[in-house]
């Protein structure tokens, strides 16, 4: 595990901070484990992205405060869950805190032993392969197993409100010459 730490912090407005990171549409994740007992965990991240092909690795970052990311650290392995815009309930449950997060929520075990949601955009089985911790939060970089997208329609978040893609309508033709 490595540790980043800044010795000249310089004053950024917490509110100020949300703001222009607000601004920037992310997708919406939810990352799943497996307790050994059976229990299906997990909670929601914006921050959820590739980060290599060769050899594929994701990344995400967790707040410190997580009070599931050390049970699927220590289980090591972890579905990252793209969901879809038929999915902002499940997107709700799983970003409150609690017990029963999955209440309701219908998912398949894959083969590394954690849940993929029914009707995500795509799943990701990953592993567990390091962790950063950088200022309140922990940047964690995972090796994908398997993958597999479908044809739902990504969630999006920006600025605290969820919607959908929206495709800018085809350019017209250039005007011909002569
Ligand atoms: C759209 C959206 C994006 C979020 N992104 C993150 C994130 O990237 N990292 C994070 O730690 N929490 C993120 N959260 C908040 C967590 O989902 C929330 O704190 C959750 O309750 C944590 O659950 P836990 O304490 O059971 O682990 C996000 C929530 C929403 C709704």
């Amino acid at each position: 595990m490595s540790i980043i730490v800044t010795s000249d912090t310089p004053e950024i407005d917490p509110a100020e901070y949300r703001k222009v990171f607000g601004a920037l549409p992310t997708g919406v994740t939810a990352i799943t484990g497996l307790t050994v007992e059976g229990k299906p965990m997990g909670f929601v991240v914006g921050t959820f992205m590739s980060l290599s092909l060769e050899p594929p690795l994701v990344t995400f970052c967790v707040d410190k405060g997580s009070s599931t990311w050390p049970t699927l650290r220590s289980l090591g392995r972890f579905t990252a869950n793209i969901l879809s815009t038929e999915q902002l309930p499940i997107c709700r449950a799983l970003s409150r805190k609690g017990d029963e997060k999955f209440a309701g929520v219908d998912y398949e075990i894959g083969e590394n032993g954690t849940p993929r949601i029914t009707g995500a955009t795509a799943w990701i089985d990953c592993e567990v392969l390091s962790e950063v911790v950088a200022g309140d939060h922990y940047m964690i970089v995972g090796g994908v197993d398997s993958m597999q997208a479908t044809e739902e329609e990504a969630l999006l978040f920006r600025g605290g409100k969820f919607g959908d893609f929206n495709l800018w309508p085809a350019p017209a033709p250039a005007a011909q010459k002569g």
